[in-house]
Formats: structure tokens, C-alpha cells, sequence
């Protein structure tokens, strides 16, 4: 009875991915993916030895730890017009994303435990991946924050030292220092210096020329930001999470504080330069930190290259069309980019300046490390079945069709790429098949190592 005997050996997954070329721990190995619970229960050549009740050819494809990113501004509550957790999230899985931290800059702003469960609600059956909140760090909630800094759901601390975009602010030392002595985990900080940025201001207002933006905005800005927060993080012995860092001088003198902290880059500012951006796209080019010019956005390659670089975001930060195009300096700062996010970083794999394997470490692994993700940002048994399926030889064009953001626009739009995710699955779940939906919103919220809690 060799055909009983071979079934009854057969073991069973709920999905298993196939013939994909799969960025293990140990490198691209072609190798199946078996998953059940949401989970990987077994790696390896399972031809024939597998059956399982949903079947994902990648064939000619890699297979990626699902890709996460720590920083997308969703704008629910208070400003849906712009954006809202169900198309963000929507966004974010179309554009290969399974994992998203969300931005405290809402309306109310996330400040306390009721804000924060408050969005978590809202998340619930109809975010499309994962998902985990910041809380802003301020003045009015330092001393709150060791325990709100736990609650589950929650990504961590968010602190905006310039003013970009809402009310959130926490620009004087002295309340910094309140927010860094007030709990353990790493601490998320936008740093434009908020007094440089006010003593500037005039330059813009007189132009309204937005070629001004990062003369306005200018390297000093973010440089002394980022000295002020990392000297202070090393008075308190804080961890740091420096976002977006834009500047040549920034990285050299980060390089010098692995240690304590770690970095962030955009693909924006790996991408676009000024002044060409702001000639092209005006206002829509317009974020905080600007874009600058070319020799910046070569400091940061090198910076990929070198490793002082710990994780690729988005700072997808949506506004209208109509919003974007009032004139300069009343144009919100801000640009979708959750849904291009790995559409671009794949584009700059294949033009050779990063490797994939150098991705999977900046957008997968990366972020489980330095936030001390639960379970996932690996391929590897007993983690979360999130995988990204790409096809690297798949040249598409970046349009604003295809942007599922509320906001309706990319600055990519007309942009040909080459290297396009195919599959997202989430918790062993196919969300996106063939570049389609599929299925229904099931995200939930992200652990974290250090926070112990159940998922509500
Ligand atoms: O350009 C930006 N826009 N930078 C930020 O830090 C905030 C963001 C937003 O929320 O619009």
C-alpha cells in the first residue's frame, strides 16, 4: 500500500509557498515555506511531502520576511480626509508592507492610554496588517510615560523637537530631559531644532519660494537637533531611534553613537534631490527634513553601505492635492510613501546600490531588532508567517492610480521601476495576491519583547 503509507506521512500546512527563492537568516535559499496558526512550522524542500490548503507558486520569486515600517502617519483620528488606519493599512499591504508603526500626530493627538485605545479600536477589523502605535512624548504626559510607554500596541515614544506637522512639541531641554528620564525603551525623536527653525522662518515667508525649504530648514537645524538629543540621551542613558536623518553631518557624527542610537532613513531622501525636486513637483516635494541636495543623499547611501544605517521608513505623511498646492509656506509638509516604499528600495537594489539581503536587514530585520519586535522580521521556524514575495525583473510604473491612499498622489507618479512585490501574507493569511487584495482586513496589533500583554 505505498500510496496509503506516502499519505498518511503527508503533513499538512494551511499555506505553503513554493519554488521561491527565500531570504532565510543564512542567506537566499531555495527552499518551500510551510505555515499553520500564523506561523512557519517548516522550511525546506516539501515537495510531495506537504499538502496544505492554500498554495502560493513563487516561482521566479523572492521570498521576503515580511517587510515592516516603523514610520507611517495614518491621520485617524481628526483628519481622515487625508488618510484613515483602513486605506493606510490598505496602502501599506498593496505596496508588500505587513507591518506598519503609526505616528502620535493625529487629532487629539496620542498623549494617553484612552487616545491610544481609542486608534487600536478603530485598527480593529479594518487594518489590513499589523500594526503598533506611537505615543508623542510632551510636556504634558513626561511623567506618565514609563506606563504608557507599555501599554500593549504601543510602538513606543514619539518626540517631535521642530514643529512639522500638528500640535506636538516638546522643543526645551529641560522637557526633554523629563521625557528621557520617564521610561526604558527606545525613544523616537524628529530633530529640527524648533528656535533655529522660528529664527528662520522669515526667509520663506518673504520668498514663498519653496526652493527655500531646505535653506530654511537647513543642515544646522537638524544637525543641532541631533546633538542636543543624542548628548542628552547620553546624560540620561537612553536609547534613541533618530528619524529620518537627512544630513552628511548627521551621519558622521551618528556613526560615532551606534552604541545608544540608532538611524533611520527615508526612500525620499535617497531618492529625490533638491533643487530638481522642488523645480519638478513644488510643494508636493516638500517634508520634514527636506530633501536636500545630491552630496547629502550620496552621505546617506554610503551610510547604508557602512551600517550606520539601522531601518528604512516611509514617513508616509499624507496631504490633499488641495492642501499641497496653497501657496508656500501655508503647503503642508508631507508626502505619501508606504505604498512605495519597497517598489523604489527594490528599483535601487536592482540599479546595484544596496543588496536585497542589505534590504531584508533595513526593513525587516532591522526593525525587529532595535524596537525588540515579537516574532516576526525573520523567515524561520515558530515566527510570524509574514512574508513579502517580490519579482525582481518585474518592471512596472508608480502611478497615482495606484496609490490607495486617501490623498490620491505619489511624487513617484509617471516613475518606471524595476522590481515589484506580487504576494503579501500576513500571519500565514494571503492579503494581496497577484498585486490584488484578497481576503479581508485582519491586521493585529504588533508585540514587543519587552512589554508583556496579549493581543485585546
Ligand atoms: O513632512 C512631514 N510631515 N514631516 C513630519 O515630521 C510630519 C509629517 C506630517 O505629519 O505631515
Amino acid at each position: 500500500m505505498p500510496d496509503m503509507e506516502q499519505a498518511h506521512s503527508r503533513r499538512h500546512a494551511e499555506l505553503l509557498v513554493q519554488g521561491g527563492t527565500v531570504l532565510t537568516p543564512n542567506g537566499p535559499e531555495h527552499i518551500d515555506v510551510a505555515c499553520a496558526d500564523g506561523r512557519i512550522i517548516a522550511l525546506g524542500d516539501l515537495h510531495g511531502s506537504w499538502s496544505a490548503e492554500t498554495t502560493l507558486d513563487a516561482t521566479g520569486l523572492h521570498v521576503l520576511p515580511g517587510v515592516i515600517d516603523s514610520q507611517v502617519h495614518f491621520r485617524e483620528p481628526g483628519l481622515t480626509h487625508k488618510e484613515d488606519l483602513e486605506s493606510g493599512t490598505r496602502g501599506a499591504v498593496l505596496g508588500g508592507i505587513t507591518g506598519i508603526f503609526e505616528m502620535p500626530n493625529t487629532n487629539p493627538l496620542t498623549l494617553w492610554e484612552a487616545d491610544l485605545q481609542a486608534k487600536l479600536d478603530a485598527a480593529r477589523d479594518r487594518a489590513w496588517c499589523d500594526y503598533a502605535l506611537y505615543i508623542g512624548g510632551s510636556d504634558v504626559n513626561a511623567e506618565a510615560l514609563p506606563k504608557l510607554e507599555r501599554l500593549p500596541g504601543c510602538a513606543g515614544v514619539k518626540v517631535f523637537m521642530g514643529s512639522s506637522f500638528g500640535d506636538l512639541l516638546a522643543d526645551e531641554d529641560a522637557v526633554l530631559r523629563r521625557i528621557l528620564r520617564n521610561g526604558h525603551r527606545r525613544m523616537a525623536v524628529h530633530a529640527e531644532d524648533e528656535a533655529r527653525l522660528r529664527e528662520r522662518k522669515a526667509l520663506v515667508e518673504a520668498s514663498s519660494d519653496v526652493r527655500q525649504h531646505h535653506h530654511w530648514r537647513d543642515v544646522e537645524s537638524a544637525f543641532k537637533a541631533t546633538r542636543r538629543i543624542v548628548g542628552m540621551a547620553a546624560e540620561t542613558d537612553r536609547r534613541l531611534h533618530v528619524l529620518h536623518v537627512s544630513t552628511a553631518e548627521e551621519m558622521a557624527f551618528l556613526a560615532q553613537h551606534k552604541r545608544r542610537v540608532t538611524v533611520e532613513v527615508l526612500p525620499n531622501h535617497l531618492t529625490l534631490h533638491a533643487p530638481e525636486c522642488y523645480e519638478r513637483l513644488g510643494a508636493f516635494a516638500q517634508q520634514n527634513p527636506p530633501v536636500r541636495e545630491q552630496h547629502h543623499q550620496d552621505a546617506l547611501w554610503q551610510a547604508i553601505r557602512e551600517g550606520v544605517v539601522d531601518v528604512i521608513g516611509s514617513d508616509h505623511a499624507p496631504h490633499t492635492p488641495e492642501e499641497k498646492s496653497r501657496p508656500y509656506p501655508q503647503s503642508p509638509a508631507g508626502m505619501t510613501g508606504v505604498q512605495t516604499l519597497l517598489p523604489l528600495m527594490l528599483n535601487h537594489v536592482n540599479a546595484g546600490r544596496l543588496s536585497l539581503q542589505r534590504l531584508v536587514d533595513l526593513t525587516s530585520a532591522g526593525p525587529q531588532r532595535i524596537f525588540g519586535i515579537e516574532g516576526k522580521g525573520r523567515i524561520a521556524l515558530g515566527y510570524d508567517a509574514d512574508l513579502t514575495l517580490v519579482d525582481l525583473a518585474a518592471r512596472r510604473t508608480i502611478s497615482n492610480d495606484w496609490i490607495a491612499s486617501r490623498s490620491g498622489w505619489t511624487p513617484y507618479d509617471g516613475m518606471a521601476v524595476t522590481g515589484w512585490p506580487i504576494h503579501t501574507v500576513i500571519r500565514g493569511e494571503v492579503v494581496v495576491r497577484d498585486e490584488q487584495l484578497f481576503g479581508k482586513p485582519r491586521g493585529k496589533t504588533i508585540r514587543f519583547l519587552e512589554v508583556p500583554g496579549e493581543n485585546p
